[in-house]
């Protein structure tokens, strides 16, 4: 019998991540921006991170349209942002009274993430319900702080 989703749900959350919100944009220049833990590094040769997307979300069909994406690691005491970026719809008013610039690829960086990392779209591969990118790692830039951490469905600290 196939696993329950419920189910599914809770043993997958056993496996503490970070948390990121992953920007992107349309071709018309909106903004759009989701939250994301389903997010982990390749390759080093070339450089290669992974990122898996609802394909449900209302930010999911910019990723293929735009071929670029910014995955910001968020810091502890960004629980609030994750919380709204989880929050589906909206698109760049999800950004409204948010501190970000624009980076090279002209998605949204988030200021007081802990780290941002630019990427180019490498390849894509149907992952059920969603759609796995590959992103080629084009920039990157590490600050200060301790991570934001998602244990068991509730947010977490490191605590040391
Ligand atoms: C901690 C956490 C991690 C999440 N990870 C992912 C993920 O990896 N991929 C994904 O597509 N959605 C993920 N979500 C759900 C999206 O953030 C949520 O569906 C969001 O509403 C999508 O926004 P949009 O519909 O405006 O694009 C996560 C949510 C939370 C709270």
């Amino acid at each position: 019998m196939p696993i329950d989703k419920n189910e599914l749900r809770r043993v997958m959350g056993h496996f503490a991540t970070g948390v990121t919100v992953i920007t992107t944009l349309s071709k018309e220049g909106e903004i759009h921006g989701l939250t994301a833990n389903a997010f982990t590094s390749v390759s080093l040769e070339p450089p290669l991170l992974l990122i898996s997307v609802d394909k449900k979300a209302e930010s999911y069909p910019y990723f293929e349209e735009s071929r670029i994406f910014t995955v910001n690691i968020l810091g502890e005491d960004q629980e609030t942002l994750s919380r709204r970026f989880a929050v589906s719809g909206g698109g760049s008013k999800k950004f409204e009274g948010i501190a970000y610039h624009t980076g090279a690829n002209g998605a949204p960086i988030l200021e007081d993430a802990i780290s941002y990392i630019e990427c180019g779209l490498y390849a894509a591969y149907d992952g059920g319900d969603h759609t796995l990118y590959l992103g080629e790692i084009k920039q990157a830039e590490i600050f200060e702080g301790k991570p934001l951490v998602f244990f068991r469905g509730g947010y977490r600290t490191l605590g040391d």
